[in-house]
């Protein structure tokens, strides 16, 4: 869309924004990059904005960092909280990609192995809040026992999806909110498929939300 155009039309209809999104900046209505999703990072900011003014106690995590974009507005939305970052930094495992392959869920076949750590660290405005947890997940889950008040899981994939609301929903503080991006993805069917086998069975609600894609949204 012509940028002029958005601009008339906001300036025209005194087109008021939210308080948090006014944080965003009105920049960010044009510059989200398609594959964070304008729904899913001004639905994030609102939540965040739930979580800080409620004072939601426990820590912040991604499964599922890739090149950390979305990490870091977890990072600068939370300066004052742990933020754990779950990823191989290699991409997807033999593993997990055998049970997409098995249920016809995805070929499993994308590359994300073109990250590293300090790539990551490299783009959060609070480095010293991070907690890298390099490996295969759940493994690399071993001995962590935290809280948590926001979780992105991001992951693709059936197994670490479902790994992810087994371990993060029990420890998921009262007032806080999972994020399960890909929840409408055709692509990667194995992400409903963890979501619904697990909300079903635990009695977990959730919203999904209108973003690239598409993201649910659990809310305790
Ligand atoms: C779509 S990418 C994440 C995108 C990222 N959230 C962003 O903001 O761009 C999926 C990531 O999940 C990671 N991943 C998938 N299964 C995993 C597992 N079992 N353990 C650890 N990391 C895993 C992959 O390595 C990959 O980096």
């Amino acid at each position: 869309m012509d940028r002029q155009l958005v601009q008339d039309y906001l300036d025209e209809h005194k087109f008021v924004l939210e308080e948090p999104m006014q944080a965003l900046g009105r920049e960010r209505l044009f510059y989200v990059p398609v594959h964070l999703g304008y729904v899913r990072l001004c639905t994030f900011e609102l939540l965040a904005e739930e979580i800080r003014k409620n004072n939601i106690a426990g820590a912040v995590a991604e499964l599922g960092v890739y090149r950390g974009d979305f990490a870091r507005y977890i990072n600068e939305a939370f300066p004052e909280k742990k933020l754990y970052l779950f990823d191989t930094f290699n991409g997807f495992s033999k593993k997990d990609v055998l049970v997409e392959q098995a249920h016809d869920y995805s070929p499993g076949s994308q590359d994300f192995s073109d990250t590293s750590v300090e790539l990551v660290l490299g783009k959060m405005s609070k480095p010293g809040n991070c907690i890298i947890k390099k490996g295969y997940f759940p493994d690399s889950l071993e001995g962590l026992e935290d809280t948590f008040a926001f979780v992105s899981l991001d992951a693709d994939l059936y197994q670490p999806i479902f790994e992810g609301l087994k371990y993060f929903y029990p420890r998921l503080s009262k007032g806080g909110f999972i994020f399960i991006h890909d929840y409408n993805n055709d692509e990667y069917k194995g992400v409903k498929k963890a979501v619904t086998d697990y909300c079903k069975d635990q009695g977990v609600p959730f919203v999904p939300i209108c973003d690239p894609w598409g993201t649910a949204v659990i809310a305790k």
